[in-house]
């Protein structure tokens, strides 16, 4: 079996997260969990010990790693310091930005007569930036960036901002690519330049970035 990744310990996040308003709503996004469980699914199958921290998703567990299910952008950040150390963390969930200032314990009721409600968000914290910051960061940080345009310019300056190794753009609203969907697009940025991946199914891209995360361990470890 070819296990390049063998002795290595990986975390990787996915799916999205969900931000409870009250019992019955929550603030939530399109994010399936495909691409990153695709990654965890690769590698492991390289001989990578995988935590995989998960959002809401309906996805099976890959075979052979460590599934931590969660559910809010707060638990997710708990659950990938708890992960830590390791030697490469790819965030590749779409995270809540936002969240209720506090979930109401009873079920929000409109009034009489209202024609606006007015939801108070709090920031959250962003724990792809935290882990690139962390005393014990990982060898390789690893983030994704969806956007609608300017793409490469905007996670360029997010791989700046949260202090990461490398960032996976991708453009939202593509047809057939990004969120949901089998197959993505992206486009590999770092230090060294800019490498496009796909289109093509996610597990292909899983393999693809893989590799060049693999390259780019032994280069800055040589
Ligand atoms: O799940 P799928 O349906 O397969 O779709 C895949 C995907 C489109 C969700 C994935 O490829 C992707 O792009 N994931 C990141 C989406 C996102 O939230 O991007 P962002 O530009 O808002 O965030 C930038 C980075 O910061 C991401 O790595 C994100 O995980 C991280 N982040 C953001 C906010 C926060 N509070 N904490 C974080 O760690």
């Amino acid at each position: 079996m070819n296990t390049p990744l063998a002795g290595l310990r990986i975390v990787v996040n996915a799916g999205p997260t969900f931000e409870d308003i009250d019992p019955a709503r929550y603030l939530g996004n399109r994010s399936s969990g495909k691409m990153g469980f695709a990654i965890a699914d690769i590698a492991a199958r390289r001989g990578a010990e995988v935590v995989l921290v998960a959002g809401p998703v309906h996805l099976p567990s890959p075979a052979a790693v460590l599934r931590v299910d969660v559910r809010s952008a707060a638990q997710m950040h708990q659950a990938v310091m708890d992960a830590l150390p390791c030697d490469i963390f790819i965030g590749a969930a779409a995270v809540a930005d936002f969240t209720p200032r506090a979930a109401l314990d009873r079920k929000l009721k409109k009034q009489p007569g209202q024609d606006v409600l007015v939801l108070e968000l709090i920031k959250t914290r962003d724990i792809l930036a935290e882990v690139a910051a962390h005393p014990q960061r990982p060898t390789l940080v690893v983030g994704f960036a969806a956007e609608t345009n300017d793409v490469a310019a905007y996670a360029r300056s997010k791989l700046e901002r949260k202090g990461l190794d490398m960032i996976c753009a991708n453009q939202v609203g593509l047809p057939g690519c990004g969120f949901e969907s089998d197959d993505n697009a992206l486009l590999v940025i770092d230090g060294s330049g800019e490498r496009p991946l796909g289109p093509a199914p996610k597990h292909a891209l899983a393999a693809s970035l893989l590799d060049l995360i693999s390259a780019r361990l032994r280069k800055d470890t040589a």
